[in-house]
């Protein structure tokens, strides 16, 4: 949560500071600020609200300095208002700090400072780090590197996460940045340096990239750049140049990034399965390289993420299960790390994330490992936290996700989950050979059947038309269907604001019949022959206590009994839901713009949720 953009060069530093803030409101956008270095002083203008907003703040536009940090926040301490905006400077205004990340001993840190002398402004927790710095600085007598000295002391005090930025008015032509469970990337320009919490924010400037790891500290100006590690002893890192295209993260004439990334399904599908699936070729993970005895070895394997992520590991449950006939279990990050899970040296554990930056993930991660069991991270984001902590790490290549509400990352996910499974499956050899073969065939061609579906557009548009102004939206499936029935009620709360609750069709009976009235919309997903009819059944028990439905259905049935049935092409029931959930992004994102909602930046919301 909260994005931060830093720049020292020779350019005006605030359009790029702003720009880059643009492109980061994904991450929060309860207020904004930009700090900039100003003919010996730190310019400070921050408010709430969007950053656009800061257009509007007087004298903005006549800022001269090409050395500057900026942020956009999602509150968390404090309400989102103009004192509690980062960035915060010290007491002495020698300071100016932007923070992504959780101090948890704030308040004793606070109590501390106030104790010294220091005063708040602020109900943040973030205040108390320039303060700090502020404090070892004056302690340092100003000796050779004493502003590096003074932020490696305060990052020693702090307990949480943060990814910072420090500037310093004695430092004018100086950067410090710091990071811990929270993540920044350094941009390398000629003649200038680039600071983000993520890469795709400033790719229009750079496509050569350091990535900080947990503890390390950088200083840069805007002809260098010096690694430090958590003792502050001086180390090295590689540059690496990053493949992305710049349009990759800009909205290429799409009205929203979301509605972009649905279209983008065919190609990041594709991508996912890249090299590592050839027609009549075995599986490619040679960079996983398990033998059949280390894979023997496992008794379960727990597939644990948040969200969608954790829904794409709930719809390739039955898929492992059936094919590698081990015991599946899929569970909440944020659940597993509290609860004593029943793992050893004998399970694998296998950790979903788009961003690679949940905080929920990365702590369950840390807690398996330290259990003994051998972790695969399945990430988007090329060097994110999860691929630094992970035994393996597997990319999706689905591209630059950006929309708040996740859509290609989800399909992807599941692709990519597939292909493991099959690879498991083949070494081995746990179910007859022209079973995998199946289900390899069908996922070659899923590319063509996305962009099959994503032609039914205008058919969800006007049923999505019709019930936008629904308080509570209802889905129900079984097997897989159920699985996508949850992620579909996920992306729809989530953009519409619309209540919404997924059910296994057959629990229906057992309570939750009971919230059907005349009139309420129900929306079934059918594509499992196995179980279409049991769940026609309930869908008709639905439509006689006067539901209006939708259909998602690659099966044969009764059209006439249903409002609007949208037919999917058929695929594996296994590999389903990457086709079944398609219209249903298409539906909620009808629904939110129907509503004239913010669909990229949904209420409340962020992409990347690096807090627990
Ligand atoms: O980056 P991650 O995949 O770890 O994110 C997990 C969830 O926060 C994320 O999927 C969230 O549920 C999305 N907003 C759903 O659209």
């Amino acid at each position: 949560m909260c994005g931060i953009v830093g720049y020292i060069g020779n350019k005006k530093a605030s359009p790029i500071l702003i720009d880059g803030l643009l492109k980061l409101e994904y991450r929060g956008y309860d207020s904004a600020g930009i700090s900039t270095m100003e003919n010996g002083f730190i310019s400070n203008m921050k408010d709430k609200g969007r950053v656009k907003n800061l257009y509007e703040i007087p004298g903005i536009d006549d800022l001269k300095g090409v050395v500057g940090i900026a942020h956009t926040r999602w509150a968390t301490h404090g309400k989102p208002a103009k004192e509690n905006s980062h960035p915060h400077m010290d007491n002495h205004n020698i300071f100016s700090v932007v923070h992504n990340g959780i101090i948890e001993n704030y308040q004793e840190l606070k109590e501390f400072l106030v104790q010294n002398g220091y005063h708040f402004l602020s109900q943040t927790d973030t205040e108390i780090i320039p303060n700090l710095i502020h404090y070892y600085y004056v302690k340092q007598d100003k000796c050779h590197d004493s502003l590096l000295k003074a932020v490696h002391l305060a990052c020693n005090d702090l307990k949480g996460s943060y990814a910072i930025e420090v500037l310093c008015k004695d430092a004018p032509d100086t950067l410090i940045v710091a990071r811990k469970d929270s993540p920044l990337v350094i941009g390398v320009g000629e003649d200038e340096n680039y600071v983000s919490s993520d890469i795709p924010a400033i790719l229009s400037y750079t496509k050569n990239f350091y990535l900080l790891n947990d503890g390390d500290f950088a200083k840069l100006s805007k002809h260098s750049i010096s690694f430090y590690d958590v003792n502050l002893a001086p180390i090295e890192k590689e540059l690496k140049s990053i493949e992305w295209d710049v349009s990759a993260c800009e909205k290429d004439g799409y009205e929203d990034f979301m509605l972009k990334e649905i279209y983008e399904q065919p190609k990041s599908v594709r991508e996912t399965i890249g090299s590592r699936l050839k027609k009549g070729e075995k599986v490619n993970f040679e960079d996983i390289g398990f033998t059949k005895e280390t894979l023997q070895h496992f008794h379960k394997i727990y597939l644990v993420a948040c969200g969608t992520a954790m829904h794409a590991g709930l719809a390739i449950k039955p898929m492992l299960e059936k094919l590698c006939h081990i015991d599946v279990i899929v569970d909440i990050a944020s659940e597993f790390r509290y609860r004593e899970p029943l793992i050893d040296d004998k399970t694998l554990c296998i950790y979903i994330s788009q961003s690679g930056e949940t905080a929920d993930t990365i702590a369950a991660l840390k807690l398996s490992k330290m259990k003994g069991a051998k972790t695969i991270a399945i990430s988007n984001v090329i060097g994110s936290s999860i691929t630094r902590e992970a035994d393996y790490t597997i990319y999706t290549h689905a591209g630059p996700e950006i929309a708040v509400a996740s859509t290609k990352a989800y399909t992807s996910q599941i692709t990519l989950l597939a292909l493991l499974c099959l690879y498991f499956a083949e070494v081995l050899e746990s179910v007859p050979y022209d079973v995998i073969n199946t289900i390899k065939e069908e996922l070659l061609l899923l590319p063509e059947k996305v962009s099959e579906v994503l032609k039914d557009s205008e058919q969800i548009k006007n049923f999505a038309n019709k019930v936008y102004e629904e308080k509570d939206i209802f889905f129900l499936g079984r097997g897989t269907d159920y699985t996508v029935s949850q992620e579909a009620s996920l992306k729809l709360k989530e953009i519409s604001y619309i209540h919404s609750e997924a059910y296994a069709a057959g629990e229906l009976k057992h309570g939750p019949i009971a919230l059907i009235e005349n009139g309420i919309t129900v929306v079934g997903i059918l594509t499992d022959p196995n179980l279409v009819e049991k769940s026609v059944s309930n869908l008709q028990e639905v439509i006689t206590r006067g539901a209006k439905t939708l259909i998602i259905t690659n099966q044969e049935i009764n059209q006439t009994n249903y409002d609007e049935v949208i037919t999917i092409p058929y695929t594996n029931p296994l590999i389903s839901p990457i086709l079944s959930i398609i219209p249903l992004q298409l539906f909620s994102y009808y629904i939110s713009k129907e509503k004239g909602l913010d669909v990229d930046k949904p209420r409340n919301l962020a992409k990347s949720v690096t807090v627990e």
